[in-house]
């Protein structure tokens, strides 16, 4: 996750972190005070959505992966991008088997995953040989995750690879951080009419947001686009539009968040400097009403008088 590393939805304070800090405090307040704490699946269910820090996505996000999960309940599904697994557990868990690609090794207690197979290096080698070897052998993946390389280039060669392939039949395609520019333009990129298998095609299903924190402030994360492609119904209306239905948000803001990521920075400033000021008019203080400031009046005094 470019730009938005680890900060943004693990350490990052932002709503995820409020909402979840909330969300405990409601879970744990409805038992007899000493009895353990009850785990209804109302509670169980939000924390999986609300408190489980691995998911590098917001809780709306998180949601809708597991609502879509729950209703596809996928016999092959592909991840592309798994860190610490939080979209993976949850992929894992509604499909009979994932196939789950990161340049980086999953952590131990991830890859005892029964029903995961892990592909340990650059989704561009390796995606479309796993895609050649799943054609062969004549199956369909259900559900696909991208959410690997965020570079344009990269993000349009794992999503036109996945269309390239004859396993991508009838597949439901969730693409993380469609809000981001570069991931954007790299789908932007991609013509949507060479895949008349492509029915459905929506790059704000869930829109992103613009960052106020401190780290990432102005840039445009997160947002999942939606693909489907369903080589039997062939497509609904004409080839897909990519987001024919409206102006991505993020883009037509533009110019109204580069003044207000200006005038957040202003602030920002304005604030620091005005701390600053109270510390030195305190050291000040502090030092006027010292022992040996009041000593060593006299001779300031004179120096003064002298002119020097
Ligand atoms: C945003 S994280 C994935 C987060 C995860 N889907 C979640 O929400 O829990 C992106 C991951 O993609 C991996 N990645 C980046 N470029 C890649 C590439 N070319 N091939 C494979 N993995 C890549 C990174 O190592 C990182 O772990």
């Amino acid at each position: 996750m470019h730009g938005h590393d680890n900060a943004a939805w693990l350490g990052r304070g932002g709503p995820d972190q409020a909402q979840s800090a909330s969300f405990r405090r409601r879970a744990t307040a409805n038992g007899p005070p000493g009895s353990p704490e009850p785990r209804s699946s109302f509670s169980l269910v939000l924390a999986d959505i609300f408190d489980d820090n691995r998911w590098l996505m917001r809780p709306s996000e998180r949601a809708a992966i597991k609502g879509i999960l729950a209703e596809l309940v996928p016999e092959l599904a592909i991840e592309i991008g798994t860190a610490a697994g939080g979209s993976l557990r949850r992929i894992a868990a509604q499909s009979q088997h994932v196939h789950a690609f990161d340049m980086v090794a999953p952590a131990p207690e991830l890859a005892l995953l029964p029903n995961v197979t892990f592909h340990i290096g650059d989704s561009h080698e390796l995606l479309p040989r796993v895609l050649g070897e799943l054609s062969k052998q004549g199956v369909n993946v259900d559900f696909v995750l991208v959410d690997g390389d965020h570079s344009a280039k990269g993000v349009r060669r794992d999503t036109e690879d996945l269309l390239s392939s004859p396993a991508v039949a009838r597949t439901l395609i969730l693409l993380h951080d469609t809000a981001n520019p570069d991931v954007r333009a790299g789908l932007n990129a991609i013509n949507c009419a060479e895949w008349p298998k492509l029915t459905w095609v929506d790059l704000d299903w869930l829109p992103g947001y613009v960052s106020r924190e401190d780290s990432t402030l102005g840039q445009a994360w997160a947002g999942l686009g939606l693909m489907v492609a369903d080589a039997k119904a062939g497509p609904l209306a004409g080839p897909a539009q990519i987001a024919a239905y409206a102006y991505p948000i993020t883009e037509l803001l533009g110019g109204s968040l580069a003044a207000r990521r200006e005038r957040d920075h202003d602030r920002r400033e304005l604030q620091m400097l005005r701390t600053r000021v109270e510390e030195l008019e305190q050291l000040q203080a502090r030092m006027v009403s010292s022992k040996s400031w009041r000593l060593t009046g006299p001779l300031r005094a004179l120096k003064g008088a002298s002119g020097k």
